[in-house]
């Protein structure tokens, strides 16, 4: 461990102080040596840089050119011998001494380096609106460990995606509380609360919380152009939670409604060009625009899939709300009953409360004879049932009546009426997208409690 590493210096934060240094000395960075210094900050040898960075020009260049041009500048700004291997220990010396001298930081010209901002030291303009608040926060570490890793590396749009009342809204709030302090701006909005009726009535709203910093406002006509002018020039941090609001029902998963299609060319902006910001999404459903977007280790565009709670942190949740009680067998049973999913498994056990004297057995028995689906767990299933195309429900209605794993072939054979491969794989991808159906080793099946829903819905047809 390095003596300085104390100082705690994440690879965006490390970037930005190196840039500044650059700035000074005239030079500007480009997409390319910015790709290379955050790997080599994080010790990756070049191969994995060109790797997992999908860098525009091949290995070779990289090495012999790019990469040696830029510590020799780095070298030069920080007036000490610099290695690849060792980038750490030279730049937190020298960010230790300017940080004890503050005035060299204000001397960088803004027009030297027009999109470096200078205040990361100073506390982030920050508008939460419509946050639930997060009481109790259990588990999910290794979810906000992968999380923050792909914001420090640069992520540019992340995407939490998972069944209704899996935690995505929890989980993103958790995250950006943690991460907050990187970013200059945070934003916060629900799109399933606010239902924006367009794009443009979104970007009116952020602009009002970006005009409080100290710029000319842009004067383009262009939404999108004034909102880029601020993404690029500002480190922000913007979570859209409920991106499902804006897409359509009805249809296989992620196209956007009527009238919000632009939400699609912005996403494709946000990932496919360069910037300093990072846009949280959380849906339900997978959108379209994000398909082939999103594939390698360090892409700037990442999904993360998000799955119930594990059965210890199920426990804590409950048990820090409710007075239960249960043998460890029942326990288990009962947390994998709603497959960890935090919303039904809070609506279980206040019943367990208030009906069985916390009594995780007896629960456990009544709903061995009877569903386990009821109240505000049915109303949540439906609202993403009634979503589901056509085709959609066709696959669903035969894995109920296989009630067991099925192969993709078993489908395409037995089901009626019959679709084609392409509509098939398509449907397949669709329910994957919406957390519906998994796939293990080739077999597509159903969680057991989305199993039960869909029974009842099967056998009320
Ligand atoms: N990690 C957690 N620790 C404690 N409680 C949690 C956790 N995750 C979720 N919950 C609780 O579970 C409930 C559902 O969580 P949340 O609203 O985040 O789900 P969601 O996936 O955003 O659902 P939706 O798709 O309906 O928006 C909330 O009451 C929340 O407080
Ligand atoms: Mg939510």
């Amino acid at each position: 461990m390095h003596l300085l590493m104390g100082l705690l210096m994440n690879t965006e934060e490390a970037l930005l102080f190196i840039e500044k240094l650059l700035a000074q000395q005239g030079y500007r960075l480009n997409d390319l040596e910015r790709a290379i210094f955050r790997g080599a900050w994080q010790g990756k040898s070049y191969k994995e840089i060109h790797r997992n960075y999908n860098l525009q020009v091949s290995l070779d260049h990289a090495m012999r050119n790019v990469g040696p041009k830029l510590w020799k500048l780095l070298r030069k700004a920080l007036d000490e011998p610099i290695r690849m291997k060792d980038l750490q220990g030279p730049i937190l010396r020298a960010y230790a001494a300017l940080a004890a001298s503050p005035a060299v930081a204000a001397e960088i010209p803004p027009e030297v380096s027009p999109t470096m901002p200078d205040s990361l030291t100073s506390a982030p303009i920050v508008s939460w609106e419509m946050t639930p608040d997060v009481g109790i926060f259990c588990g999910r570490n290794p979810d906000l460990a992968d999380l923050r890793e792909h914001i420090d590396v640069g992520g540019r749009l992340i995407v939490i995606l998972g069944m209704a009342g899996v935690g995505k809204t929890t989980l993103a709030i958790r995250l950006a509380q943690q991460v907050q302090d990187q970013f200059e701006v945070v934003i916060w909005r629900s799109l399933s609360v606010n239902r924006y009726e367009s794009l443009a009535a979104l970007t009116q709203d952020l602009l009002r919380v970006f005009g409080q910093l100290p710029d000319e406002p842009p004067m383009s006509s262009n939404y999108i152009t004034n909102l880029w002018h601020y993404l690029s020039r500002y480190r922000c941090l913007i979570v859209l939670d409920g991106l499902e609001a804006v897409l359509q029902t009805s249809s296989d998963t992620g196209s956007f409604q009527k009238g919000c299609e632009p939400y699609g060319e912005l996403f494709h902006r946000i990932g496919d060009t360069y910037h300093r910001s990072c846009l949280i999404l959380t849906s339900r459903e997978r959108p379209q625009e994000l398909a082939n977007m999103g594939r390698g280790e360090h892409a700037p565009v990442y999904i993360h899939p998000l799955d119930g709670l594990g059965e210890q942190a199920a426990r804590e949740m409950l048990l820090s709300k409710y007075d239960l009680e249960g043998s460890e067998q029942a326990w288990s049973l009962f947390v994998r009953l709603y497959a960890g999913n935090p919303f039904a498994l809070n609506i279980a056990a206040s019943k367990i409360h208030d009906l069985y004297e916390g009594d995780i057995a007896q629960f456990l028995e009544v709903h061995a004879q009877e569903t386990a689906i009821f109240g505000e767990i049915r109303s949540q299933l439906s609202q993403q049932f009634t979503r589901l195309s056509p085709k959609e429900n066709v696959i669903l209605t035969y894995l109920v009546k296989a009630g067991e794993p099925v192969r993709r072939n078993q489908i395409l054979h037995n089901i009626a009426p019959r679709v084609s491969n392409e509509d098939l794989d398509q449907s397949l991808q669709s329910l994957m997208g919406r957390s519906l159906i998994q796939r293990n080793n080739g077999h597509y099946s159903l969680e057991s409690f989305i199993l039960e829903y869909a029974q009842e819905l099967t056998n009320n047809q």
